[in-house]
Protein backbone atom coordinates (compact mmCIF):
# COMPACT_ATOMS: atom_id res chain seq x y z
CA UNK A 1 0.00 0.00 0.00
CA UNK A 2 1.03 3.27 -1.00
CA UNK A 3 0.09 7.05 -0.11
CA UNK A 4 0.64 10.78 -2.69
CA UNK A 5 -0.04 14.04 -0.78
CA UNK A 6 0.76 16.97 -3.25
CA UNK A 7 -0.57 20.52 -3.54
CA UNK A 8 -1.70 22.50 -6.55
CA UNK A 9 -2.93 25.89 -7.40
CA UNK A 10 -6.29 25.53 -9.18
CA UNK A 11 -7.15 27.28 -12.45
CA UNK A 12 -8.08 30.67 -12.00
CA UNK A 13 -11.71 30.94 -11.32
CA UNK A 14 -12.26 27.26 -11.26
CA UNK A 15 -16.57 26.68 -10.51
CA UNK A 16 -18.15 24.82 -8.36
CA UNK A 17 -19.43 22.51 -10.90
CA UNK A 18 -15.68 22.12 -12.18
CA UNK A 19 -14.40 20.60 -8.81
CA UNK A 20 -17.68 18.79 -8.87
CA UNK A 21 -16.52 17.19 -12.80
CA UNK A 22 -13.31 16.40 -10.92
CA UNK A 23 -14.78 14.75 -7.89
CA UNK A 24 -17.23 12.33 -10.20
CA UNK A 25 -13.87 11.82 -12.14
CA UNK A 26 -12.14 10.48 -9.27
CA UNK A 27 -14.95 8.69 -7.01
CA UNK A 28 -15.83 6.85 -9.98
CA UNK A 29 -12.23 5.59 -11.35
CA UNK A 30 -10.83 5.32 -7.54
CA UNK A 31 -13.34 3.06 -6.43
CA UNK A 32 -13.08 0.70 -9.48
CA UNK A 33 -9.45 0.51 -8.88
CA UNK A 34 -9.36 0.45 -4.63
CA UNK A 35 -8.12 4.14 -4.43
CA UNK A 36 -9.11 5.99 -1.37
CA UNK A 37 -8.25 9.76 0.00
CA UNK A 38 -9.18 13.20 0.46
CA UNK A 39 -9.05 16.69 -1.20
CA UNK A 40 -8.96 19.68 0.07
CA UNK A 41 -9.76 22.88 -1.33
CA UNK A 42 -8.63 26.97 0.13
CA UNK A 43 -7.72 29.99 -1.09
CA UNK A 44 -7.83 28.72 -4.57
CA UNK A 45 -5.52 25.63 -4.03
CA UNK A 46 -5.62 22.13 -3.29
CA UNK A 47 -4.05 19.68 -1.33
CA UNK A 48 -4.73 15.69 -1.98
CA UNK A 49 -3.88 12.53 -0.13
CA UNK A 50 -4.50 9.64 -2.66
CA UNK A 51 -4.08 5.70 -1.15
CA UNK A 52 -3.83 2.47 -2.90
CA UNK A 53 -1.68 -0.04 -4.81
CA UNK A 54 1.82 1.44 -6.06
CA UNK A 55 1.38 1.47 -9.80
CA UNK A 56 -1.60 2.28 -9.96
CA UNK A 57 -1.08 5.66 -7.98
CA UNK A 58 1.61 6.63 -9.88
CA UNK A 59 -0.20 6.51 -12.94
CA UNK A 60 -3.05 8.36 -11.43
CA UNK A 61 -0.64 10.57 -10.16
CA UNK A 62 0.80 10.98 -13.99
CA UNK A 63 -2.74 12.11 -14.91
CA UNK A 64 -3.17 14.35 -12.04
CA UNK A 65 -0.26 16.78 -13.03
CA UNK A 66 -1.50 16.56 -16.59
CA UNK A 67 -4.62 18.14 -15.79
CA UNK A 68 -5.64 21.80 -16.96
CA UNK A 69 -7.80 22.50 -14.44
CA UNK A 70 -5.08 23.08 -11.67
CA UNK A 71 -1.38 23.78 -12.13
CA UNK A 72 1.71 24.01 -9.96
CA UNK A 73 1.59 20.18 -9.03
CA UNK A 74 4.12 20.03 -5.66
CA UNK A 75 4.56 16.45 -4.61
CA UNK A 76 4.65 16.89 -0.34
CA UNK A 77 5.32 13.09 0.37
CA UNK A 78 5.41 9.71 -1.03
CA UNK A 79 5.73 6.58 0.87
CA UNK A 80 4.65 3.31 1.58
CA UNK A 81 1.87 2.29 4.03
CA UNK A 82 0.40 0.00 6.73
CA UNK A 83 -3.18 0.71 7.07
CA UNK A 84 -5.20 4.13 4.84
CA UNK A 85 -6.49 7.37 6.78
CA UNK A 86 -9.63 7.25 4.44
CA UNK A 87 -10.77 3.34 4.03
CA UNK A 88 -14.38 4.49 3.70
CA UNK A 89 -13.82 7.53 0.98
CA UNK A 90 -13.17 7.10 -2.66
CA UNK A 91 -12.47 10.82 -2.19
CA UNK A 92 -13.80 12.69 0.57
CA UNK A 93 -14.14 16.42 -0.20
CA UNK A 94 -13.77 19.14 2.01
CA UNK A 95 -13.46 23.10 1.03
CA UNK A 96 -12.45 25.33 3.70
CA UNK A 97 -13.87 29.09 3.43
CA UNK A 98 -12.39 31.99 5.25
CA UNK A 99 -16.20 32.81 5.51
CA UNK A 100 -17.13 29.93 7.72
CA UNK A 101 -14.10 29.98 9.69
CA UNK A 102 -16.42 31.40 12.97
CA UNK A 103 -15.82 28.07 14.84
CA UNK A 104 -12.04 28.46 16.23
CA UNK A 105 -11.07 24.91 15.39
CA UNK A 106 -11.68 25.05 11.38
CA UNK A 107 -9.87 28.68 11.89
CA UNK A 108 -6.91 26.89 13.79
CA UNK A 109 -7.17 23.72 11.25
CA UNK A 110 -6.83 26.29 8.05
CA UNK A 111 -3.51 28.12 9.65
CA UNK A 112 -2.25 24.27 10.16
CA UNK A 113 -3.06 23.37 7.14
CA UNK A 114 -1.26 26.06 5.10
CA UNK A 115 1.63 25.77 7.69
CA UNK A 116 2.17 22.26 7.13
CA UNK A 117 1.36 21.48 3.48
CA UNK A 118 4.64 24.39 3.50
CA UNK A 119 6.74 22.20 5.92
CA UNK A 120 5.80 18.86 5.09
CA UNK A 121 8.73 17.76 2.69
CA UNK A 122 9.09 13.84 3.65
CA UNK A 123 6.35 11.52 5.16
CA UNK A 124 5.97 12.40 8.64
CA UNK A 125 4.22 11.80 11.71
CA UNK A 126 2.92 15.60 11.18
CA UNK A 127 1.64 14.45 7.73
CA UNK A 128 -0.45 11.39 9.40
CA UNK A 129 -1.56 14.29 11.85
CA UNK A 130 -3.12 16.51 9.68
CA UNK A 131 -4.65 13.92 7.22
CA UNK A 132 -6.33 12.66 10.63
CA UNK A 133 -7.63 16.42 11.59
CA UNK A 134 -8.95 16.43 8.39
CA UNK A 135 -10.47 13.52 8.63
CA UNK A 136 -12.42 14.07 12.04
CA UNK A 137 -13.46 17.88 9.96
CA UNK A 138 -15.35 15.75 7.82
CA UNK A 139 -17.08 13.53 10.07
CA UNK A 140 -18.44 16.39 11.96
C1 LIG B 1 -7.23 18.39 -7.98
C2 LIG B 1 -7.55 17.18 -8.79
C3 LIG B 1 -7.69 15.95 -8.18
C4 LIG B 1 -8.00 14.81 -8.91
N1 LIG B 1 -8.11 13.60 -8.28
C5 LIG B 1 -8.40 12.49 -8.99
C6 LIG B 1 -8.53 11.22 -8.37
O1 LIG B 1 -8.39 11.06 -7.16
N2 LIG B 1 -8.82 10.16 -9.15
C7 LIG B 1 -9.01 10.26 -10.50
O2 LIG B 1 -9.27 9.27 -11.16
N3 LIG B 1 -8.91 11.45 -11.11
C8 LIG B 1 -8.61 12.58 -10.40
N4 LIG B 1 -8.50 13.78 -11.04
C9 LIG B 1 -8.77 13.82 -12.49
C10 LIG B 1 -7.52 13.45 -13.28
O3 LIG B 1 -6.65 14.56 -13.30
C11 LIG B 1 -7.89 13.08 -14.72
O4 LIG B 1 -8.86 13.93 -15.22
C12 LIG B 1 -8.42 11.66 -14.76
O5 LIG B 1 -7.43 10.80 -14.23
C13 LIG B 1 -8.72 11.24 -16.20
O6 LIG B 1 -7.54 11.36 -16.94
P1 LIG B 1 -7.46 11.03 -18.48
O7 LIG B 1 -8.47 11.96 -19.14
O8 LIG B 1 -6.05 11.34 -18.85
O9 LIG B 1 -7.84 9.59 -18.61
C14 LIG B 1 -8.18 14.93 -10.31
C15 LIG B 1 -8.03 16.17 -10.91
C16 LIG B 1 -7.72 17.29 -10.20
C17 LIG B 1 -7.58 18.61 -10.88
Amino acid sequence: MYEIIYRSVAKPNISADDIAKILETARNFNSENEITGCLLFHNNEFIQIIEGEKSTLLNLYESIKKDKRHGNVMLLAEAEIQNRIFPNWSMAYYQLNENDSVNIDKLLFVNNFITLSELIEKPTHASRLFWLMAKQLLER
